[in-house]
């Protein structure tokens, strides 16, 4: 039905349309209370196997919706009603921008994937903390607050953009994120080198800590796909010595060889992140070697390419805490988050972990067994 709908009108309409006009409509049916307890209902049952508890939260399940669907944290409670467990707003900049020129967002029906630049567009970290602030809500979930760098601000002074988001978004936040891996603001991703990640991560955590004095917000990086091995086993070891509270694996991939995309070749030339089915691989591995090298001392999150429940569960396998997704939903529609929640509570039934806690990990103990 949705699949039918995609192709007669979505597919037809320039892809951020498409998106502001779904968004609309999410937002309005959560605020109609009789509507959005009944598309709550149908769409976000609450599995009991599925309650999963991540750096100290506890949450309905496991799946949430990645950084980047509401930048302004304008929807939490409508994208809550359509099932995910966790929203991350974002990624937020200490200063709004309006992102990049359009047409910056990009659909690669063909290979199930996106590609955007779409430049952090947000309204600033002052305004969508006042949104936070005053949020009164509807539905308990979790909140990530995603914070990026002001693009105008220069690389050096990176940090004190970030901790003046720290400082505004904080308290608002259940749990923080660094992103330094968006490809859409120049400079950004070499802050993912330990040298300059050290200093940021900790200025961020001093903030964070200031600000909020009543509890300790858990704080995690997000990193990309196209980090050499190494320097994923570099930023991983900095985490641990951080004392971070979890790793996000992973954010778009500027990478276009070797992902056997079938699109049209001139769409897949657009600039920007890639993200999608052709992510799936990749992000995969990325989380796997995390959860290799830190074992069960940091939360792991899995983004990238998450189309099934099949494909929740590998993550989780690999060593996945939460897993989220952004792409898929704008492919499967409404009940894609539905179905994901549905075969994750299968899965976990025919598998021999008693709860999910149980199988994060455990492809990764198996294979080192003797
Ligand atoms: C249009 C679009 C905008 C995005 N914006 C952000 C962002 O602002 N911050 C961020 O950390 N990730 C952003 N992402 C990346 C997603 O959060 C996610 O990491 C990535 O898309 C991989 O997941 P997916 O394959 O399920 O889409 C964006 C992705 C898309 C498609």
């Amino acid at each position: 039905m949705y699949k039918l709908f995609f192709n007669l009108v979505f597919k037809r309409m320039d892809p951020e349309r498409a998106h502001y006009l779904a968004f609309r409509w999410i937002r309005l049916a959560a605020r109609v209370p009789v509507l959005r307890t009944c598309v709550a209902a149908l769409l976000a049952p609450r599995h009991k196997e599925l309650r999963t508890e991540a750096f100290g939260l506890r949450m309905h399940g496991p799946f949430g919706l990645a950084a980047g669907f509401d930048k302004n944290a304008v929807a939490v409670d409508g994208m809550t009603m359509l099932g995910f467990d966790h929203i991350e707003i974002g990624t937020v900049t200490a200063q709004p921008q309006p992102g990049n020129p359009k047409k910056r967002l990009f659909r690669l029906v063909q290979d199930r994937a996106l590609i955007n630049r779409m430049g952090f567009n947000n309204e600033g970290s002052a305004a969508v903390a006042a949104r936070l602030e005053a949020r009164n809500p509807v539905f308990r979930t979790t909140v990530g607050v995603n914070i990026g760098k002001t693009k105008v601000v220069p690389e050096e002074e990176a940090v004190g953009d970030y901790v003046a988001s720290t400082e505004r978004l904080a308290a608002h936040a259940d749990y923080l994120v660094v992103n330094v891996s968006s490809p859409n603001t120049p400079g950004l991703r070499n802050l993912q080198a330990t040298e300059s990640l050290r200093p940021l991560l900790t200025a961020v955590r001093e903030a964070a800590d200031r600000t909020v004095t009543s509890g300790r917000v858990p704080l995690l990086v997000k990193i990309a796909p196209d980090l050499a091995d190494e320097d994923v086993d570099a930023v991983a070891d900095l985490a641990v010595e951080l004392g971070l509270d979890g790793i996000i694996a992973t954010n778009t991939t500027i990478a276009r060889e070797g992902l056997g995309l079938m699109s049209d070749p001139a769409i897949i030339k657009e600039t920007g992140g890639l993200s999608g089915a052709p992510l799936k691989e990749r992000s995969l591995e990325v989380l796997r070697r995390l959860h290799v090298r830190v074992g069960d001392g940091i939360t792991l999150v899995g983004v990238g390419g998450i189309e099934t429940a099949e494909d929740a569960w590998q993550r989780i396998l690999a060593g996945a805490t939460l897993v989220q997704g952004y792409s898929a939903f704008i492919y499967e529609g409404p009940f894609w988050s539905r179905a994901i929640h549905k075969g994750l509570a299968a899965r976990l039934q025919a598998s021999p972990y008693a709860t999910l806690a149980e199988a994060v990990g455990a492809d990764n103990r198996k294979a080192t067994q003797p």
